[in-house]
């Protein structure tokens, strides 16, 4: 089957029916309009032979066609031409035959007989020396035939100048509605172009776009649901690309970091008996104090991927946050101020205790308050607040460090994702997931060069 634009489908029945009727229409009324004119010429011209009749310059033809400009041709009643004052007829034409079957004196004769008695008016329409004519009959005494030619070349040219110029004005107005209806086909048709070119692109794998909403109808109701799906969708594609890149890590975490926990342990132990011997040289107390440095990186990495591995079950329990939230500060007292890192705290009082892992939790603050000394190496300020919003605790840790780039900020919770020379990339995934088995979120907001906020909510 044909496959027809919606812009053809609209358009096209329309001006195909507004073509008939414009060009219909002036036919019709010119038709009409000669019709009438003509009506009104036959009567008029009877009026004419009826007062010559009347005054008796009947015969006198050179005075008739004076007077009404009309030229008149009298035929015998052997059909041979009597008189005329039309001139310049060719040859052929002044042959008596041609003139009386042009004139059809015959079939004349026969109506006139069968109309005795009756007035209408017996007429023809002929060419004659290239001129059109109405043919106005008598039939003379002695059968000879009496005929007024009345030339219709004007009327014949008034119609055709007015058949051309009504249809010429039907030509512009059928191309100005084409031109129209053009438009507003496309008004309508193309944000559903730009919708199936955005599907298109959606069915390609390309969720970052959203298509652009260009008018105010059902369309943009129709592109405002599908860009709400697109991001959902891509919301839970990259949940899912996420978990199956979590779950890979973890596998492999899991077997990682059991095989080198123990030479890691075994290294670690020999180190420290080294550098406790007494012919120890203090160049190579320095190396062992390098080597049990970087054992420790590896532990730290070990422990992170154990975190992230481990299958966990929460041990939920109702308390109160700020405690926990302030034991891990004061654990962390003497490296901020080592750092020249200035601590802001504001806890709310009205939060209420609520169920939590506080161990997990824990941890997850820890993360985060180093992730933001880590961001501060020349100092800053650290704020740390609690509040209630709705039905969770709002946890908020602002830095005023060196911020986060938009490219890497949505890449923060993929495990292995780090910056820092020494990082592990752990640290965030590890937040994330606690977080998630509280059933609680993150979310980090960044300014490169001015700071980070890092906000995380807990149902409560
Ligand atoms: N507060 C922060 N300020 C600036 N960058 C941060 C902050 N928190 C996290 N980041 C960026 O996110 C990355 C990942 O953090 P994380 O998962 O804790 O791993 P790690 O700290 O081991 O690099 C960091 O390397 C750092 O680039
Ligand atoms: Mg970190």
């Amino acid at each position: 089957m044909r496959r027809y634009s919606i812009q053809t489908k609209i358009v096209l029945p329309f001006l195909l029916l507004f073509v008939f009727v414009s060009i219909l229409v002036p036919l019709i009324t010119v038709e009409l309009f000669v019709w009438k004119y003509n009506q009104q010429f036959i009567r008029e011209t009877q009026e004419w032979l009826n007062v010559t009749e009347d005054t008796g310059y009947f015969l006198d033809t050179v005075k008739v066609k004076q007077a009404y400009s009309v030229e008149i041709m009298i035929f015998g009643s052997d059909y041979t031409l009597n008189s005329t004052t039309l001139t310049g007829l060719s040859d052929d034409e002044q042959n008596y035959e041609y003139l009386a079957n042009l004139f059809r004196l015959k079939h004349i004769k026969q109506i006139s007989e069968d109309q005795a008695g009756n007035t209408s008016p017996i007429t023809q329409d002929i060419t004659l020396g290239g001129v059109p004519y109405k043919v106005f009959y008598r039939i003379l005494p002695q059968g000879r035939y009496y005929c007024l030619l009345r030339p219709m070349d004007e009327i014949a040219d008034a119609k055709r100048t007015l058949t051309w110029s009504m249809l010429g004005i039907a030509v512009f107005v059928i191309a100005l509605v084409a031109f129209i209806s053009h438009r507003i086909g496309k008004n309508l048709t193309d944000p559903i172009k730009d919708l199936v070119g955005f599907t298109e692109q959606v069915a390609d794998g390309n969720l970052d776009n959203a298509c652009e909403i260009k008018t105010q109808d059902e369309i943009a109701d129709l592109t405002v649901a599908f860009n709400q799906m697109t991001q959902d969708l891509k919301q839970s594609r990259d949940k899912l690309i996420q978990a199956e890149r979590l779950a890979t890590a973890g596998k492999m975490s899991a077997s990682f970091a059991h095989e080198i926990r123990n030479p890691l342990s075994s290294m670690r132990m020999l180190s420290q008996m080294l550098i406790k011997k007494p012919d120890v040289t203090p160049e190579q107390q320095q190396s062992l104090e390098y080597i049990l440095e970087e054992i420790e990186r590896i532990d730290n990495i070990v422990k992170g991927l154990m975190d992230f591995a481990r299958p966990s079950t929460l041990n939920l329990q109702e308390q109160p946050l700020v405690p926990v939230l302030k034991s891990v500060l004061a654990l962390m007292d003497a490296n901020l101020e080592h750092h020249q890192i200035n601590l802001v705290s504001d806890f709310s009082l009205e939060l209420t205790d609520f169920q939590f892992d506080a161990d997990k939790i824990k941890q997850a603050f820890m993360n985060v308050v180093l992730n933001g000394m880590e961001a501060m190496p020349e100092g800053g300020t650290l704020t740390v607040s609690t509040f209630k919003q709705e039905n969770t605790v709002c946890l908020k840790v602002m830095d005023t460090g060196i911020g986060i780039s938009e490219k890497d900020i949505e890449h923060l919770f993929e495990p292995f994702f780090t910056r820092k020379d020494k990082g592990t990339g752990l640290g965030l995934a590890n937040v994330k997931r606690i977080l998630e088995e509280h059933d609680g979120n993150i979310e980090i907001d960044s300014t490169l060069g001015e700071g980070t906020t890092v906000t995380m909510w807990l149902p409560c």
